[in-house]
């Protein structure tokens, strides 16, 4: 979406093959016309990380898109505010840590430059247009009014969060969800399967709440939620000893095969 107004974007990866990957990926969005671009497209420059200073200099805006581990946030994050001219806006698209948590301790020579800005995913491979924008409570205020009116113009749903938070608007939501049901599962009132077809039947999406955490990852929904019952008083405890024990089972969700349902070869069935 950020080459939709024909300006480049780069990507930079560690990993070469994730850089292919994401370029076939963009071309697939942009063929199915999800996207549609204003005039011509951007390029996309793909960069491995030895590049990053070059991407960097070139850049208005920095987005960091690693895996969601705080230490490692706050590692590329403080790489890019040492690289970054003291013009650049650098933001973080973590839908889970907020950059007031990001940028604590850090030694940032710009600590009024940063901002998040999570892009909600869809569940069904579809794009999406809503993008959370969050400051600090240090940004400046012409970083939030910019970000809002650039994200308006390449195609975006900007949604302001409108003080410091301990969560995105969107994933606050979604962390209840997930909270409930987890707490109707060790609880035995209801099956995944149950929850999911009622889930569906009624708010008539493609995903229930199991199936999509079994996309997202026990582990990282595990993580998720206990963070939030650090930063906030009044948490349950049952959903994650429940999430806890399905991990230590080896049940992380799609990705290993099992979670609140089977995926293995052997559960499909057969011509
Ligand atoms: N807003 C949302 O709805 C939403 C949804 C999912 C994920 N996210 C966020 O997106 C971010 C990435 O999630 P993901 O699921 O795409 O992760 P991913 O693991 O699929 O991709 C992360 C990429 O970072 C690369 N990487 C790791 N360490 C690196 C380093 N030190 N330098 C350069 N590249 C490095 C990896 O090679 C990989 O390509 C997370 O912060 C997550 O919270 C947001």
């Amino acid at each position: 979406m950020w080459s939709r107004l024909g300006r480049p974007v780069y990507l930079v990866d560690r990993d070469d093959q994730q850089l292919l990957r994401a370029k076939e990926y963009i071309e697939k969005l942009r063929a199915e016309s999800q996207v549609p671009s204003l005039g011509r497209w951007g390029q996309i420059i793909t960069s491995p990380s030895q590049d990053l200073p070059k991407a960097v200099s070139d850049s208005w805006l920095l987005v960091e898109c690693v895996p969601e581990s705080l230490a490692l946030k706050r590692k590329v994050i403080q790489q890019l505010d040492d690289l970054a001219h003291p013009d650049t806006i650098v933001a973080s698209n973590s839908s889970s840590y907020t950059i007031t948590e990001i940028i604590q301790d850090l030694r940032v020579k710009q600590p009024d430059r940063f901002i998040g800005l999570p892009k909600l995913r869809g569940t069904n491979g579809k794009m999406l247009k809503a993008i959370e924008i969050m400051g600090s409570g240090q940004t400046k205020p012409e970083i939030l009014s910019r970000l809002v009116e650039e994200t308006r113009n390449h195609g975006f749903k900007p949604f302001q969060v409108h003080r410091t938070s301990t969560g995105y608007i969107y994933n606050r939501i979604w962390a209840a969800i997930k909270r409930e049901t987890l707490l109707t599962l060790a609880e035995g009132v209801a099956s995944p399967e149950e929850i999911d077809s009622i889930f569906k039947d009624v708010l008539k999406t493609p995903k229930g709440p199991c199936e999509q955490m079994d996309v997202v990852g026990l582990d990282v929904v595990l993580d998720i939620e206990q963070h939030y019952a650090d930063v906030r008083q009044g948490i349950p405890e049952e959903p994650r000893a429940l999430l806890r024990k399905m991990v230590a089972q080896g049940k992380l969700g799609v990705k290993s095969g099992s979670g609140f349902y089977d995926y293995s070869e052997s559960s499909k069935p057969r011509d």
